[in-house]
């Protein structure tokens, strides 16, 4: 019988990856036998305590279905983690979320302290460019994490939560397409990267890909704080609402969210297949992005 609990499971291809992701994430993380010991090691708790890896398996997943090596993929996946790891702490300190679980564990400023995880960001953000050699790569990265990508979209989302002024779906898209989405479309255009392709028509379509499965991801997101488990989440239900945040289940309410969710997973579904690509990892992926449970 299914366990209504447990997410759907990944491919071979992508749990390999996983684990692939996992070693060279390890091999950017400074060791803590070196001073400042405890910034060290507040950034190892951060990165290698679990973890979906989703934007590293787009990586991965983009680039397979290019006919990239594994190895021309290894550092934009672990580039893209690393952002996103700097982003999640960042998010959870008190001035932003004031969540106390992250991964099922204490959030970083909690295991460790608010200033600690102040530094843990900044040094993760650093790290995730020094993995990078690949100009163009820099600058897809960049370009998604700073102050018109997934920072802009915090902006936003502080915005609406102080201010109550963020009513329609349009400004909500545009909002979580950057907060979230912008960092997804940027895994997929480095693994386009990786895999040296610079067909404009393939990178066009992959970028629309992106779009649809970074809303998809985050109408998730939103849906699992109001239908979630905390123990299930591993981080803390409920937040959204006690905190009035603006999300597709406040605005448009769970059926319509669900709807949402829906249509844009239908729309990057509808864009593979018609790609004319072997995108049977990244269809994979996508479905669990949308069935996942936490
Ligand atoms: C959570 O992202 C933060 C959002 C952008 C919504 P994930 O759900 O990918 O978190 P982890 O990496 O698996 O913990
Ligand atoms: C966070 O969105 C997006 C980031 C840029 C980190 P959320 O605030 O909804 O993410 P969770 O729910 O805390 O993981
Ligand atoms: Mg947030
Ligand atoms: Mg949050
Ligand atoms: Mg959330």
């Amino acid at each position: 019988m299914n366990n209504p609990n447990s997410s759907p499971t990944l491919t071979n291809f992508l749990q390999s990856c996983k684990h692939r992701i996992f070693a060279q994430l390890k091999h950017y993380l400074p060791e803590t036998n070196l001073y400042p010991s405890k910034l060290y090691e507040a950034m190892r708790y951060v990165v290698l305590n679990g973890g979906k890896r989703i934007r590293p398996l787009l990586v991965y997943a983009t680039g397979q279905a290019l006919g990239a090596s594994l190895e021309s993929l290894d550092r934009p996946a672990a580039a893209v983690e690393l952002i996103h790891c700097y982003s999640l702490v960042h998010d959870d300190l008190p001035a932003i979320d004031d969540d106390n679980l992250r991964r099922n564990l204490p959030t970083c400023h909690k295991a460790y302290d608010e200033a600690t995880a102040i530094l843990v960001g900044d040094a993760l953000q650093c790290q995730a460019f020094l993995c990078l050699e690949d100009l163009e790569m820099i600058h897809v990265l960049a370009q998604a994490s700073g102050c018109y990508g997934m920072v802009a979209g915090q902006g936003l989302d502080l915005e609406a939560s102080e201010k109550a002024n963020l009513t329609d779906l349009k400004a909500l898209e545009q909002m979580h397409a950057l907060k979230t989405g912008a960092l997804l479309q940027a895994s997929i255009e480095m693994g386009c990267l990786g895999a040296h392709c610079h067909d404009p028509r393939i990178k066009m379509t992959l970028k629309k890909f992106g779009y649809h499965i970074g809303l998809a991801f985050q109408i998730q997101d939103d849906i699992l704080d109001t239908e979630g488990h905390t123990d299930v989440l591993g981080k803390t239900a409920g937040l959204d609402t006690r905190h009035k945040k603006v999300t597709y289940t406040r605005l448009l309410g769970i059926t319509k969210a669900k709807e949402q969710r829906e249509q844009h997973y239908q729309n990057a579904m509808n864009i593979l297949s018609h790609s004319g690509l072997p995108t049977h990892e990244l269809e994979s992926l996508c479905t669990y992005i949308i069935n996942r449970n936490c």
